[in-house]
């Protein structure tokens, strides 16, 4: 049986669509799946408990404030005790809740509560579907990690209605679920890639440090597009402002020593992909107290030192990843500088980037922005990619990498 032992915890928000999952939880079972149940009270406008739980030969939980449920189970129990956490309706409201963060139901309060990977089958109204905020909530919750498995095409209960927005049948969703719940696979499966992302801080003095424009933006992306190709990714970011990916093992690092002492650490691996935007140099000597201002004297002068430079090392390493891959930002000569960086720092392939401001792509160029135009530098030659979301880049050199490891 494709799903023995496995537990999934299904979340049935309010739509119409409630009633396929009486089918769909006697299908996960047949699979030998254990099946615990939430129902949102709108879902129970459409199904009752009764069936969900005559269905499942478990506890249907309702209520957040449950006293006795709280007692025997508790919310974060129920969060954690699954392999799967499924919302099927996953109805607009409840998408729009996830994607804030919300809790003040058992449902939405779970799916912020868990660590688990969580499936969503949308369903709802065409029109529902396609707005603007149904849409950004869809990104969001994507960016998160979570699945989505349809909404599919078609007729809508609703008479008169039909477009997208048809909630999956059953076997669609136990076919998302299965394939959630498979050991990880993708093209790779088995292997480990470290990822560098974001600036690196190098401190002047307790208080000020030399930083970058990077944002972690791209790094972040690519550590998630190996991920969900099945790596074992594991990233090193510098400061950021923006959250670990999601399905990567992420270690945060300040200065380019530390981000370096962390990839030396990590190595054996597959690949190595650098694109954090290492401090090329660091002021020589930290000073122990804040540099005050003193009456009459001149501004201090900073004295720096050259950092390590991380690619080089790896690319030159004894335990050199298989593939190397590094990036280079330029503001000029952007192919030129990559190849000669290609020899000299021992790197397979140089993405390079036009990070000045007017580069023309996005309204405030590739540092801190959301899109990304590259050039790959490889011995195969210079391949130069139209400008894209950065995670678009991001799933394109994870393919290529799979390819390049295959
Ligand atoms: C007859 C009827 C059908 C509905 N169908 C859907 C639906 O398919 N999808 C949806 O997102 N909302 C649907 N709604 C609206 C939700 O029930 C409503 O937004 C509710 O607050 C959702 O609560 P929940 O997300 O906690 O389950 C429907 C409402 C009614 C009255």
């Amino acid at each position: 049986m494709q799903l023995a032992g496995k537990r999934v915890l299904l979340i049935i928000g309010g739509g119409i669509a409630a009633y396929k999952c009486l089918d769909l939880i006697r299908r996960l079972r047949e699979r030998g799946a254990a099946v615990r149940c939430i129902m949102t009270s709108a879902a129970q406008a459409f199904i009752t408990p009764l069936a969900v739980g005559a269905l499942t030969a478990e506890h249907v939980f309702t209520d957040l404030f449950d006293r006795q449920d709280e007692q025997d189970v508790g919310h974060i129990r129920l969060a954690r005790e699954a392999d799967l956490v499924v919302v099927a309706p996953a109805t607009a409201d409840l998408m729009a809740k996830a994607a804030q963060g919300l809790a003040g139901d058992l449902a939405s309060a779970v799916l912020l509560a868990t660590d688990r990977p969580v499936l969503m089958a949308p369903a709802m109204n065409p029109r529902m579907w396609a707005h603007p905020a149904t849409r950004r909530n869809r990104e969001t919750l994507a960016g998160d990690g979570v699945r989505f498995v349809g909404p599919n095409s078609g007729e809508m209960a609703e008479t008169g209605e039909a477009g997208e927005g048809r909630m999956a049948e059953p076997l669609e969703i136990v076919a998302a679920v299965e394939e959630a719940l498979a050991a990880p696979a993708g093209p790779l499966a088995g292997r480990r890639i470290v990822v560098t992302s974001g600036p690196t801080h190098e401190a002047i003095d307790p208080v000020r440090y030399i930083a970058n424009r990077s944002s972690g933006r791209q790094g972040h992306a690519i550590a998630a597009a190996l991920a969900r190709l099945g790596a074992d990714v594991h990233l090193v970011s510098g400061p950021v402002a923006i959250s670990d990916p999601p399905g990567v093992t992420t270690l945060h690092v300040e200065s380019a020593r530390q981000m370096h002492a962390a990839v030396e650490a990590l190595l054996p691996a597959d690949a190595g992909v650098f694109v954090a935007a290492v401090a090329d140099w660091r002021p020589q000597a930290e000073r122990a107290e804040k540099i005050k201002k003193q009456k009459d004297k001149a501004a201090p002068t900073l004295a720096l030192t050259e950092n390590p430079d991380i690619l080089a090392a790896v690319g030159h390493h004894e335990k050199r990843p298989r593939l190397v891959v590094g990036f280079a930002a330029e503001t000029a000569d952007v192919v030129e500088h990559a190849r000669a960086k290609l020899a000299r720092k021992g790197a397979d392939i140089i993405v390079a980037n036009d990070v000045s401001h007017d580069s023309g792509v996005g309204p405030s160029g590739v540092m801190g922005g959301a899109r990304n135009r590259v050039h790959l530098v490889s011995a195969d030659g210079v391949e130069a990619w139209p400008e894209m979301s950065k995670e678009e880049v991001a799933a394109r050199l994870a393919a290529l990498i799979a390819r390049r490891l295959a």
